[in-house]
């Protein structure tokens, strides 16, 4: 096992406790040797978002459980492994706090190195684990709590060129199923009631395309769903199946037409920097969405640029692209110290101005 490197990584950051272990060698490329994730959807479907506390404890009582678990899976033992890679932000402090103590843990205890990982690089690098892609590229992140197109040209070196101001749109499906009674989480029951609905029937606004630039907003699309909605239970005294497809339909349409507006104004931006380079890769669980996906594929055909998506498994939180955004760090001679601190907020691009707004699911950047 001389050559090779093989490293556990932890995340915490939300509401999935995850550990995975990948193995990769001196040049060739790395391989998931385990990816184990316990969701918390359960704990907090009370609660209408993420509850910081409920979610640190949590993370506290599964950390070890999922390392046990990932090591089982491998067939490794701890003493195979080679680097430890945590979360170390951004996201809820509590939860990002239980990562980084027993990944500081673990690596005391085996005498092995630490390394921190900022958890949106964990996500902008994944492509480059699943499909071996070379910097650089575009990177749409879509999820429950992060939105931003990123220019990814090394390990450490990314651009935002616009983001949302508010909510992620993964919140927005989430509140949306919320409040017609669709079941959690929001984004497959709305797609599935949208597939039956009238996409016209109701005109959603489509916030910020007036303003130049990637910036987007989707708070004010859940007002007008909202308001929607209480006109038609005031005019017919309550929804029909109908009703909600058409409203659900209505909101996708919108969604689709800022996601898919604003990437065109990112692809533009991207090429005319990296005309040789034409590549947009996305992550994050909205990117599971089919009319999203079925747009920006149309987009990306249209401006001769490849499409990408990790699998869904390595889109949505995980532990693997920790590994994986570690040995990208530790293969730059980067790692950590028992200094190592947990960070709520870590913009990848420190010269873009901080977002705005913090969301259900945590800090954005
Ligand atoms: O990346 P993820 O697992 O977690 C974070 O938010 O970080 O994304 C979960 C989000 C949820 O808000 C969920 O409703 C949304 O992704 N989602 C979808 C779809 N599948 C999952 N949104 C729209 N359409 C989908 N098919
Ligand atoms: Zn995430």
């Amino acid at each position: 096992m001389n050559n090779e490197t093989i490293i556990l990584g932890l995340e915490s950051s939300c509401d999935d406790t995850a550990a995975a272990i990948i193995r990769a060698d001196a040049d060739g490329s790395p391989e998931i040797l385990a990816s184990i994730v316990h969701g918390q959807t359960e704990l907090h479907a009370d609660f209408g978002g993420v509850v910081p506390e409920i979610a640190a404890r949590a993370h506290a009582e599964k950390l070890d459980i999922c390392v046990e678990e990932a090591l089982a899976a491998s067939g490794l033992a701890l003493r195979d492994v080679t680097a430890i890679a945590v979360t170390a932000g951004p996201g809820l402090i509590g939860g990002v706090l239980s990562g980084v103590m027993c990944a500081k843990g673990l690596a005391a205890g085996l005498g092995l190195p630490l390394v921190g990982v900022n958890h949106l690089a964990g996500h902008a690098l994944t492509p480059r684990l699943t499909d071996q892609v070379a910097f650089p590229y575009l990177m749409l992140l879509v999820s429950g709590g992060h939105c931003q197109f990123l220019i990814a040209r090394g390990p450490e070196d990314f651009s935002r060129l616009g983001g949302t101001i508010d909510d992620a749109p993964g919140e927005a499906f989430d509140k949306t199923a919320r409040l017609l009674g669709l079941p959690q989480p929001g984004g497959p029951s709305v797609q599935k009631a949208a597939e039956q609905g009238d996409p016209k029937k109701f005109r959603f606004p489509r916030p910020l395309l007036d303003r130049p630039g990637c910036d987007m907003s989707f708070s004010g699309l859940k007002t007008a769903l909202l308001r929607a909605r209480d006109a038609v239970i005031a005019e017919k005294g309550g929804l029909t199946e109908q009703d909600r497809a058409d409203l659900c339909a209505g909101f996708q349409a919108a969604v689709v037409d800022v996601l898919a507006e604003k990437t065109h104004r990112a692809l533009v931006e991207y090429l005319a920097e990296n005309p040789a380079q034409p590549l947009l890769a996305v992550a994050g669980g909205v990117a599971a969405n089919t009319a999203i996906r079925a747009r920006l594929e149309m987009l990306c055909a249209e401006h001769g640029v490849t499409f990408t998506a990790p699998p869904l498994a390595l889109c949505t939180d995980n532990a693997a692209m920790i590994a994986y955004a570690g040995l990208e760090r530790l293969r730059q001679g980067l790692s950590d110290d028992m200094t190592l601190v947990a960070r709520p907020r870590w913009p990848l691009d420190k010269k873009a101005p901080a977002l705005l707004g913090s969301g259900k699911k945590g800090a954005k950047a």
